[in-house]
């Protein structure tokens, strides 16, 4: 995880090391450095003197004394002298070998300064791009050595400078967690290894991720008066308001790739795992070859050997890596889901109260002034579904995956 905070580094951050940007003499200085040794303590200065000096680009481990944490890295920025002395190579040299070191003494979690933007004048709007790329690229790598990567900021303008540039990278699909969810076997034992319990449980007798959310958390919401805001959702085209989070949207220049192999919709995902998990391997090749989400739905209808126990239980988990899936691929979907916050996601019809959440959007009652749904209309009488709106529930599970990742 990557995250920034505005502060001073000598304080609390709970992580297992701190990072100081030292001179090659490493025996103390002004700015961080000097604030590093003074909270340390005298012991410090002595062990550094045992170091004999660190080159620009290079770090070494020391003890952290009376710090709250249990080293100190001390690394050593590049003076900026314009930009054509190699500045940019050995600022991304202080990160790597921090967390390379960090990696060796099988520390997990490390706060970063703002290397070289004060008393070494580098610019801190290019310092912010260099240490966020070579921290996330070292990330893309090292995700199960590494839990969280924290840089404390000292000013307004330095904490602004790496929040854009954090911004960029994950508005450009190109945090490291997406290479690291790329397939569902990573996104399981993240699952597994972080124990998402109220997020998604994965029920091995079951094989069946459950969300936090489902029908009953969202009626005893209500009940309880909890506010939320509702964002619902439709099929057939994006053209409808949110029609970005059906099964049947795609954006024919960003295919959705998972484990390796190409699907348009998440639709199309989820009606060749169905043919392929009861061995309609003739439905299967059909599936693959047809554009149309519709006829891939019919085409899932008709899927040979079905058993309703069997999909039961699989359907949701397929569901969820679908989407997951579009996720990781397509950033514009990604973006939109993240933007609704902590709004409820509800896969309402416009028209036709038997798909979906099982209401119609005039069913969206407003109570108190907020836009509801009354758990009435979650299971209509006569309606021949019995609505749940997993599609919602499991987009909502994503979100929250994601957004576990990025706090
Ligand atoms: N906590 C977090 N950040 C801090 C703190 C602190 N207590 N004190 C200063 N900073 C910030 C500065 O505001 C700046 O954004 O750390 C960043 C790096 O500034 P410097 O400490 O000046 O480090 P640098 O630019 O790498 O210059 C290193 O300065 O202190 C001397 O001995 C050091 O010669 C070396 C040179």
């Amino acid at each position: 995880m990557i995250s920034l905070v505005k502060g001073d580094i000598t304080k609390d951050h709970n992580v297992q090391a701190i990072v100081n940007a030292a001179n090659q003499s490493l025996l103390g200085g002004g700015g961080v450095d000097g604030a590093i040794h003074r909270a340390a303590g005298p012991k410090l200065l002595e062990e550094c003197r045992r170091l004999n000096g660190c080159t620009t680009g290079n770090a070494k481990i020391t003890n952290a004394y009376n710090l709250p944490c249990e080293h100190v890295i001390h690394t050593v920025g590049p003076i900026w002298n314009g930009g054509f002395q190699g500045e940019e190579t050995l600022l991304s040299k202080c990160y790597e070998n921090s967390l390379k070191l960090a990696v060796k003494n099988h520390i997990r979690t490390i706060a970063f300064p703002s290397i070289s933007t004060g008393v070494y004048g580098y610019p801190v709007e290019d310092a912010a791009r260099v240490a966020l790329h070579t921290v996330n690229s070292f990330l893309s790598d090292h995700w199960q050595e590494i839990d969280e990567v924290k840089w404390v900021l000292f000013d307004d303008r330095t904490y602004q400078a790496y929040q854009k540039e954090l911004d960029k990278l994950r508005n450009a699909g190109e945090l490291y967690i997406n290479k690291m969810l790329q397939n569902s076997a990573v996104a399981k034992a993240y699952g597994d290894a972080m124990d998402l319990g109220n997020l998604m449980t994965i029920a091995p007798h079951k094989k069946r991720y459950y969300s936090r959310y489902d029908i009953n958390w969202l009626i005893d919401e209500i009940d309880l008066g909890k506010k939320h805001s509702y964002v619902t959702f439709w099929h057939e085209n994006a053209g409808y308001e949110n029609g970005i989070f059906s099964q049947w949207y795609h954006d024919p220049g960003c295919p959705i790739i998972i484990n390796g192999r190409e699907y348009l919709t998440a639709e199309q995902y989820m009606m060749s795992e169905k043919a392929l998990l009861f061995g309609d391997l003739e439905s299967y090749s059909k599936i693959m070859s047809e554009p149309s989400p519709r006829k891939c739905k019919q085409l899932g209808r008709g899927v040979k050997n079905f058993d309703q126990g069997i999909w039961d239980t699989a359907f949701r988990e397929i569901l969820f890596h679908g989407n997951l899936g579009k996720a990781q691929s397509d950033i514009q979907f990604l973006s939109a889901l993240l933007d609704t916050e902590d709004a409820v996601l509800i896969e309402a019809s416009p028209y036709d109260d038997i798909y979906g959440a099982g209401i119609e959007k005039q069913d969206l009652l407003t109570i108190d002034g907020e836009l509801k749904v009354h758990p009435k209309n979650w299971h209509k009488e006569g309606s021949s579904k019995q609505a749940e709106n997993n599609l919602g529930f499991v987009l909502m599970g994503i979100r929250d995956l994601y957004n576990d990742l990025m706090r």
